[in-house]
């Protein structure tokens, strides 16, 4: 008998949260994409698109310390698959440059997004492929796609992002 209670409440409960469930999923009207506001693109190209190519670019080349050059490539599977998660993460981001929130009036903004996509994309497969010469070249493309950018809509800029 008691058994057969807390069967009843359980099922009524179940389909309490059913109910639930498919009132929830009823509610959710798609929301629209413009709604959501794009920050400005100096805010965007300083805080995502400089942090994220950073992240990118962090994996490759050389430094010198005390104890002579080092190298600064992937040393591991996971170092690997982070330099492709930040190349990627940056290709993703070129993207939203042709959005109308981001998108510049200009001939050839549409082209040096795409080079800046393609330079990224390059760098993740080096990275995929584990290929140390592959990504530092993919990676200098990448800096000169930023900065022929930043030459042409940007040439007040100070700093590496021009240099
Ligand atoms: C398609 C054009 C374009 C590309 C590609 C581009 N930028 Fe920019 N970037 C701009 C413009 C335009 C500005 C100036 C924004 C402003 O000040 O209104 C800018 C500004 C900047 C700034 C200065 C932000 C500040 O606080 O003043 C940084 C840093 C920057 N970009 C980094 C990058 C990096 C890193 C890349 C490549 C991974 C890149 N940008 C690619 C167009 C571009």
């Amino acid at each position: 008998m008691v058994a057969w209670k807390s069967f009843v409440v359980t099922a009524a409960l179940g389909i309490a949260l059913a109910g639930c469930k498919q009132q929830s999923r009823e509610a959710a009207a798609p929301v629209p994409a413009a709604t959501v506001k794009a920050i400005p693109i100096k805010e965007f190209m300083g805080h995502v698109m400089e942090f994220s190519a950073e992240s990118a670019w962090k994996w490759q080349g050389w430094t010198n310390d005390q104890s002579g050059e080092k190298s600064l490539f992937p040393k591991n599977e996971a170092e690997w698959e982070q330099a492709e998660s930040a190349s990627l993460t940056v290709a993703e981001l070129t993207r939203l440059l042709l959005q109308p929130d981001l998108r510049m009036n200009g001939k050839d903004w549409d082209a040096r997004v795409l080079e800046a996509h393609a330079a990224a994309t390059e760098m993740a497969k080096a990275a995929e492929a584990h290929d140390e010469d592959a990504l530092f070249k993919a990676g200098s493309r990448l800096d000169e796609a930023c900065t022929a950018c930043h030459h042409a809509y940007a040439p007040n800029l100070e700093g590496p992002a021009t240099s």
